[in-house]
């Protein structure tokens, strides 16, 4: 199974999403074995449930709350992301660890909370740039992973960005990709057991359509989670077909 996942983050108004998806549907052929999926900002999910009905792109949250429900103002439940038509939920992405004090405390509960909802929790890990200067990118890893035990996810997906590729035009190079994904599958396969050897692991970070081939013919590499790139209805074209090539 490989994924080919739009993170628009807060990017894009209805219009844009509607000419997206118009660019989008005339031109895709969907592969067996590639799965294309928008996380859109909340009030486009609608919108885009709209439009996609029918196609098999599916809508994923970038984030939700781990409570089911209650006083928690600004927040978003995993059922009203469900209840919204998303399959999956991308949970921990760095500019929320960044900005929104997300820790591993805070997404143990939201990963069991997705997988109690049905949805496939998408859980990103990656080091900054300090970290990788200091030669602390895989102990910072195995400590984003650690929880996974406890969270005991019927399904999971983990997207490897690290923070210091997110946005900057800076790829990580295939060596650094090939490293980092052996030894993540390393630790899921310590962590989960067998379940753990069948965990797709996404790259992200500057992935574009120029340097995508190169990045998933690494192994360990089951497609990209993608924040610019994603956003030209075009670009994410080309991604998906090269993920199917
Ligand atoms: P860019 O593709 O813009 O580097 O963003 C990556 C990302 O953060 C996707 O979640």
């Amino acid at each position: 199974m490989k994924l080919v996942i739009a993170n628009w983050k807060m990017n894009h108004l209805r219009r844009d999403a509607e000419a997206f998806c118009a660019t989008l549907l005339a031109s895709y052929k969907p592969v067996e074995g590639v799965v294309a999926g928008i996380a859109p900002p909340y009030p486009l999910l609608p919108v885009l449930a709209r439009l996609c009905a029918g196609s098999p792109v599916r809508l994923y949250a970038q984030n939700a709350h781990a409570e089911a429900r209650g006083a928690y103002t600004g927040e978003v439940s995993m059922a009203q992301i469900q209840d919204a038509g998303c399959t999956a939920v991308l949970l921990g992405h760095s500019e929320r660890r960044q900005y929104c004090a997300e820790t591993e405390a805070t997404l143990l509960p939201k990963i069991k909370a997705a997988c109690a909802q049905g949805l496939l929790p998408m859980l990103c890990i990656g080091e900054t740039l300090a970290q990788r200067d200091a030669n602390e990118t895989l102990d910072v890893l195995r400590r984003q992973l650690a929880i996974l035990p406890e969270a005991a996810p019927e399904s999971l997906a983990i997207a490897y960005e690290p923070v210091w590729a997110i946005g900057t035009g800076r790829v990580a190079t295939v060596a650094q990709i090939a490293e980092v994904h052996a030894f993540i599958r390393k630790e899921l396969t310590t962590l989960l057991g067998a379940a753990g050897a069948e965990v797709p692991i996404l790259y992200g970070g500057s992935v574009t359509p120029d340097n995508f081939a190169e990045i998933m013919r690494v192994p360990h590499v089951a497609g990209g989670l993608v924040g610019g790139a994603s956003l030209d209805a075009s670009k994410f074209l080309k991604l998906l077909e090269i993920a199917g090539a």
